[in-house]
């Protein structure tokens, strides 16, 4: 299907209307938007017909494709038959029950709860909450500190805008949620240089067990790191660096 759109009249709502978040709003008044009309597979084309690879996926999030006709059929079906039902209140409709069992099934050991968001930064926010949520119910209601990577990013909402270790992210917004501390990003590339693969991961987990130490393994909720960091240079981690975390983190379980 050939679809011709009117770019400079797109443009020109786009400059009227639409807030970009995360965007130099300056530069953008003066570059314009870069409007995307179709894609398939990993395929991009905007408004006037030329062609992309699409390196972003979306934002990270177009994991299978565009075009994908079974998904647009499934989304279908439901539109026409449910709109929407919150899982609030004890509410569900048959889709989340069937997913959440299916990915118990296909998770490994106790990870057999699942609750759906419609976002990174919401799924992160409930995350963290549902940690501090653990140790109030625990009577351990001060274990609320929240660590987090350098460059990390977790997305724009308070919380998880607190976890994020990006301060661009940070300015203009005031003060950012209390409880939240960062450790070094496993950016070898800037702060490894000379030190092999295991001397960077030990550095990087001494760095995360003096901060415990420091602050108070009983103060301390939970740690929250990408396994890739994106947003922050989409640098790869050094071999073991989340297993080495998840064992320093492990020490505040007990406290
Ligand atoms: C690792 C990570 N966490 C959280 C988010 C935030 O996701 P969302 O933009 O869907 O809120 C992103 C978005 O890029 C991300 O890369």
């Amino acid at each position: 299907m050939i679809e011709t759109w009117q770019t400079a009249r797109l443009v020109e709502q786009d400059l009227a209307h639409l807030i970009h978040p995360v965007t130099n709003l300056r530069r953008h008044r003066e570059s314009g938007p870069l409007i995307f009309a179709r894609g398939e597979g990993s395929t991009l084309w905007d408004t006037e017909g030329k062609e992309y690879l699409d390196g972003f996926a979306g934002l990270w999030n177009v994991n299978v494709g565009h075009g994908r006709r079974e998904l647009a059929e499934v989304a279908r079906e439901q539109l026409e038959r449910l709109a929407f039902q919150p899982t609030f209140f004890g509410l569900a409709t048959p889709p989340p029950i069937e997913l959440a069992a299916k990915l118990a099934e296909m998770a490994p050991g106790a990870l057999n709860g699942f609750n759906f968001t419609s976002g990174g930064a919401e799924s992160n926010e409930t995350a963290l909450k549902i940690a501090r949520y653990y140790w109030a119910l625990g009577g351990r209601p001060e274990k609320v500190k929240v660590i987090s990577r350098l460059m990390g990013y977790h997305g724009i909402a308070m919380g998880a805008l607190a976890a994020t270790g990006i301060p661009a992210y940070w300015e203009g917004f005031g003060p950012r949620t209390p409880g939240f501390l960062h450790v070094s990003a496993p950016y070898a590339y800037r702060t490894g240089a000379g030190l092999s693969d295991e001397a960077f991961v030990v550095k990087l987990a001494e760095e995360l067990e003096a901060t415990i130490a420091r602050e108070g393994a009983d103060q301390i909720a939970a740690f929250i790191a990408e396994p890739v960091q994106g947003a922050g240079a989409s640098s790869r981690p050094r071999r073991a660096t989340g297993r080495r975390s998840r064992r320093s983190s492990r020490a505040t379980r007990s406290c």
